[in-house]
C-alpha cells in the first residue's frame, strides 16, 4: 500500500516531525509531495520525496519547469504527474502529461499519475470514455513500467469534502487496471475518518491525500489504515 500526501502550494507540516511520525508504521509506503522549495529538506528528513510536476527534457528554455536529472539531483524518488489541477488550471494535456510521466521513468524516478473525470462528465455517462482517453495516453507512453503507480482522482471529490464511495472508487479502479496494470491510489478528500474503508477495497493500492496529509496526526492515521488493509 502507498499513501502520498500532496502538500499542493501550502508549505505543509515540519519533514523532520512527519518523518518520525511515520517511519514506525510497517507495511506502506509514505511519500510526500510538498512545494519545490521543500523538496530537499523533505529528502534530508528521510522522507520518501515526490515531486509535484516535472517537465520531459533535462535543461532547456522552460521557464518555470523542473526537469528529471534535477530532481534526481536533489534526492527525490518520483513525482506526480497530470493532477486535476495541472489539467485544469494551466492547460496540461494527455499528451504532455504522457511525455512527463515518460521522461521521468526513464530518468530513474518514480510516477504517480493521475486521472479522473468532472463531475458533467460523470454526470453524463462520459465517465469510462474519459478515463480511457487519459490512461491510454499514459499506457501509449509508458506501458506498464514497474515504476509507475496510477491515481484515480474524481476531480468532484478533489477538495470538496465529497468523497466517492468505496463502490464507486472501486468501479472506476477495477476499470482503469483493465486499462492498465499498475498499482492504482484513490485521491478525493481522503480522511482519517474514511481511509479504512477505501483501501479496504480490493482494487484500492492506496490513497493520494491532498488537505488531510497537511496535519501530521491525519496523514499518519491515513498511513496506519493503509497498513491495516488488505494489500
Ligand atoms: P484532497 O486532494 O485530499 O484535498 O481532496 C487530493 C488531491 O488533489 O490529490
Amino acid at each position: 500500500m502507498i499513501v502520498a500526501g500532496n502538500w499542493k502550494m501550502f508549505p505543509g507540516p515540519d519533514p523532520a516531525v512527519l518523518a518520525r511520525r511515520v517511519a514506525g508504521i510497517a507495511g506502506v509506503d509514505a511519500i510526500v509531495c510538498p512545494p519545490y522549495v521543500s523538496l530537499a529538506r523533505c529528502v534530508e528528513a528521510g522522507l520518501t520525496t515526490f515531486a509535484q510536476n516535472v517537465h520531459w527534457e533535462n535543461e532547456g528554455a522552460y521557464t518555470g519547469e523542473i526537469s528529471p536529472s534535477m530532481l534526481l539531483g536533489l534526492g527525490v524518488a518520483g513525482s506526480l504527474v497530470g493532477h486535476s489541477e495541472r489539467r485544469q488550471y494551466f492547460g496540461e494535456t494527455d499528451e504532455g502529461v504522457a511525455r512527463r510521466a515518460q521522461a521521468a521513468l526513464e530518468a530513474g524516478l518514480g510516477v504517480i499519475a493521475c486521472v479522473g473525470e468532472t463531475q458533467e462528465q460523470r454526470d453524463s455517462g462520459d465517465m469510462e470514455v474519459v478515463l480511457r482517453i487519459q490512461v491510454d495516453a499514459i499506457r501509449d507512453a509508458c506501458g506498464a513500467h514497474e515504476r509507475l503507480v496510477l491515481a484515480y482522482e474524481p476531480v468532484w471529490a478533489i477538495g470538496t469534502g465529497r468523497t466517492a464511495t468505496p463502490e464507486m472508487a472501486q468501479e472506476a479502479h477495477a476499470f482503469v487496471k483493465s486499462l492498465l496494470d499498475r498499482p492504482v491510489l484513490y485521491g478525493g478528500s481522503v480522511k482519517a475518518e474514511n481511509a479504512d474503508e477505501l483501501m479496504s477495497q480490493p482494487d484500492v493500492d492506496g490513497a493520494l491525500v491532498g488537505g488531510a496529509s497537511l496535519d501530521v496526526e491525519s496523514f499518519a492515521s491515513i498511513c496506519q489504515a493503509a497498513a491495516h488493509s488488505h494489500s
